[in-house]
């Protein structure tokens, strides 16, 4: 459906009954990357998964789009959907990184947490430059550059040998998306805080979930943020990459919901 908010017109899929997940996609993707979570979870709960400001469908704004900023636009989302009850937040990546925010902002409007291959640190002056570069050769050659940096670094090695579907379906989704949207975000995520110092205050039920093989948010860094969170636990994922609630949507829709049942979440 069509959600207008602030000064922008959002795509939002939105399924089923019961309490609340809000799904927040990765960079430089949309809210389809959730599909087989959106078919699973929507039998008993109420999934709502937005194209965040600037991807799949939704309007772009060019400049920086900061984390801050998404997590505005998630809350007059679910204004606008009339959802009072607090949220089982579930991001990944950027999603994730946009989680904090959000965590920072509505704090009352977060039931539980489930974060997925993402991290807390903020970017190394590195990986400042890496998105500079990125951004001048997206300004000059377009989406396509995109897809040959980050395919190899998204999926594992299984994935990229036996799951060529998934891979081709975020190639497409990335050539598809408007440069100014993610140059945007490409600039939002080089300036965003560091959020370690969160993890620690965090009184939600919070479930980690990374893939064994994720190249860009290791397992070892999630695990650490595992340890600083004091009501987490961590689910490695077999045969994944960064992406893997696509890569394994079984093993992680069962790890999700191993965790809502132990903690009572429906
Ligand atoms: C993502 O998957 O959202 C990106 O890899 C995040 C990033 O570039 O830091």
């Amino acid at each position: 459906m069509r959600i207008s908010i602030n000064d922008i017109s959002c795509e939002v899929e939105v399924r089923g009954s019961g309490q609340p997940i809000l799904f927040i996609h990765g960079f430089p993707l949309d809210h389809t990357m959730w599909n087989s979570q959106l078919d699973c979870f929507s039998q008993s709960y109420q999934v709502i998964a937005p194209d965040l400001r600037g991807f799949g469908q939704s309007h772009v704004t060019t400049g920086t789009v900061s984390m801050n900023q998404y997590s505005h636009d998630l809350n007059e989302i679910l204004d606008q959907l009339n959802i009072t009850e607090p949220v089982i937040l579930c991001g990944l990546s950027m999603g994730g990184y946009i989680s904090w925010e959000f965590i920072r902002n509505y704090p009352d409007r977060v039931k539980a947490i489930i974060l997925c291959d993402t991290r807390a640190a903020a970017d190394s002056p590195e990986a400042v430059g890496n998105r500079m570069k990125m951004i001048e050769t997206i300004q000059t050659e377009g989406t396509a550059p995109v897809t040959t940096v980050m395919l190899p670094k998204l999926f594992s090695t299984e994935s990229l040998k036996n799951r060529q579907e998934i891979v081709n379906k975020i190639k497409e989704t990335i050539l598809n998306t408007l440069t100014v949207g993610i140059v945007a975000a490409l600039r939002g995520m080089a300036e965003r805080p560091d959020s370690t110092e969160l993890l620690s205050s965090i009184q939600k039920p919070t479930l980690l979930i990374v893939g064994e093989e994720d190249q860009l948010t290791p397992v070892d860094e999630m695990q650490g943020m595992a340890n600083q969170i004091p009501d987490a636990e961590i689910t490695v994922i077999k045969g994944a990459g960064h992406m893997s609630p696509m890569e394994c949507p079984d093993q992680v829709n069962e790890a999700i919901k191993t965790f809502l049942d132990t903690h009572n979440l429906e």
